[in-house]
Formats: C-alpha cells, sequence, structure tokens
C-alpha cells in the first residue's frame, strides 16, 4: 500500500476510535516562528485533527518572545486539564534554547516524544516503523542502515530498530563514499535523512528487496525533493511529498490518542 492509502486507512481507524470516546481528545501546537516549512506543517496538523475530530488550538507567539515568556505558557500547558498533549513547534528563534523548550515539556504531554523521560516514540522514526510494520517488512536479523544521526531522526530510529533486533548501522557525515556504497549494497533497510536532495541515487547498488524510507525534504524552484532519487530500483521506496511528512503526522495523533486513552 502506498503511504497515502495507508495514512487514509488508519486515519479512518482513528477517526472511528475518537467517536468512542467519551470525551473528545484535545492538543494545542504552539508556534514561535514564521517558518514557511513550519506553516505548511502546522497548517497539516490541524486539518488532520479536524478530519480527525480531535479538538486543536494553535497558540502563535510573536517572533520576539522570550524564552521566560515561552516557559511560562509551557507551565500553563503542562498543569491544565483541557490539552491532553502538546508541541513546540520546532525551530525556535535564536534567544531560546531548544534543547532547555524540549525538557520544558512535561513528559506526561510530550506528544512529540522529545523529552528523554517521555515514554513516547518521536513521531518520524514511530511512524516509519509502524508503516514498515504495515507494509510487512522484517526487521529482525535484518540489515538497516540509518544516513544521518541527528537527534530528531537519526538516533530515535537507530534506537527503534535495533529495539526489535535490526542490525543498525549508522551513517554520516564522516562516513567514507566507499564504506557508505559497502553498507548501502547489504542493506534490506535505509532510512535516509540527511538533507540532501536526491543523495541516493545510481552511483550506489541496491538490493532490489530492499525497503528506502526517505526522510529529506528540500525545496527549490521546480517543487520539493527528497534525499533519495525517485524509482530507485528497490522494493518499497517513499515519496517525496506524500511519504514520510504523512507518517510523522499520523505518528503525533497516535502518540496524542495513547495519552488520551489512558485518562
Ligand atoms: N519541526 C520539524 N519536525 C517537527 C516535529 O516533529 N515536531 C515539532 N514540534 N517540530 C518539528
Amino acid at each position: 500500500m502506498t503511504v497515502k492509502e495507508y495514512v487514509k486507512t488508519r486515519k479512518e481507524e482513528i477517526k472511528n476510535l475518537v467517536l468512542t470516546m467519551e470525551r473528545k481528545p484535545s492538543i494545542a501546537i504552539v508556534q514561535v516562528n514564521e517558518d514557511a516549512g513550519s506553516n505548511a506543517y502546522v497548517k497539516g496538523k490541524l486539518k488532520d485533527a479536524d478530519e480527525l475530530g480531535i479538538h486543536a488550538d494553535l497558540i502563535k507567539l510573536p517572533l520576539e518572545t522570550t524564552q521566560e515568556e515561552l516557559l511560562k505558557v509551557i507551565d500553563e500547558l503542562n498543569n491544565d486539564d483541557v490539552h491532553d498533549g502538546f508541541i513546540v513547534q520546532m525551530p525556535l528563534p535564536k534567544q531560546i534554547n531548544e534543547d532547555t523548550i524540549k525538557l520544558a515539556v512535561s513528559p506526561k504531554k510530550d506528544v512529540d516524544g522529545f523529552h528523554p523521560l517521555s515514554s513516547l516514540a518521536p513521531c518520524t522514526p514511530k511512524g516509519i516503523m509502524n508503516y514498515l510494520h504495515h507494509e510487512g517488512i522484517q526487521i529482525l536479523g535484518k540489515n538497516a542502515v540509518v544516513l544521518g544521526r541527528s537527534n530528531i531522526v537519526g538516533k530515535p530510529m537507530a534506537k527503534l530498530l535495533l529495539k526489535e533486533s535490526a542490525n543498525v548501522t549508522v551513517l554520516h557525515s564522516k562516513t567514507t563514499f566507499e564504506d557508505m556504497s559497502r553498507y548501502i549494497a547489504n542493506a534490506d533497510i535505509i532510512v535516509v535523512a540527511i538533507g540532501k536532495q536526491h543523495f541516493l541515487d545510481n552511483r550506489f547498488t541496491y538490493k532490489p528487496t530492499a525497503a528506502v524510507i526517505d526522510v529529506g525534504i528540500s525545496r527549490d524552484e521546480t517543487g520539493l525533493h527528497g534525499d533519495a532519487l525517485p524509482d530507485l530500483p528497490v522494493r518499497l521506496q517513499t515519496p517525496v511529498p506524500g511519504g514520510v511528512g504523512l507518517l510523522t503526522r499520523l505518528a503525533l495523533y497516535e502518540n496524542l490518542l495513547e495519552i488520551a486513552s489512558k485518562k
């Protein structure tokens, strides 16, 4: 099933589940930027909430908001009885430390899964794992290669794959091309999150049975592009756009429902 078809099916299930709940789940989204990417992402999240029957409040703060002011808003959200969970959209303006903010969100309400004590997984890796399972991709004992070592994607992705007993290799900007080619040629699962347009291309060879999950998204005058050239000779490749972005948005609401259904 394509990502689009899978997300549509799963949304239908979540919507029906929400209908059976006594209290409508509720989320708050805090945005302190005017970044085009963030605007599009927040708009998508609000649209999803609407479709799923979930209540969503957008709290938009001015660009010059101080860290103290944002911490105060977070404190209120941590302690209110209205929202089951909330997120603070990244990136944040430079006067605010992102790590301080991630740690200020109560793990009980951290639907992004960014807090080290959160029981929930970060949305992008979680959404990817759910999709791999749905597509029947075997993980146990398989060679998984993660390109990129960011805190939001690469590292938690490697952790989730390892938890399910894949042989995980994390490659990054200091990996030589020769080593990279060797790992990629042997990979059953490749997750690429480096932000370099069409980096995975025909310079590399792939197992025809491999699954390529493309987390990259870069924009130029011709549109949005992933980290992998479309139509690589593999079993499964997620497109950009219409791939991992949708899985991330879906996982946010899976996380919210996990919190709301425990109440
Ligand atoms: N910015 C880019 N991706 C994300 C995400 O998953 N959550 C938040 N809060 N900000 C982001």
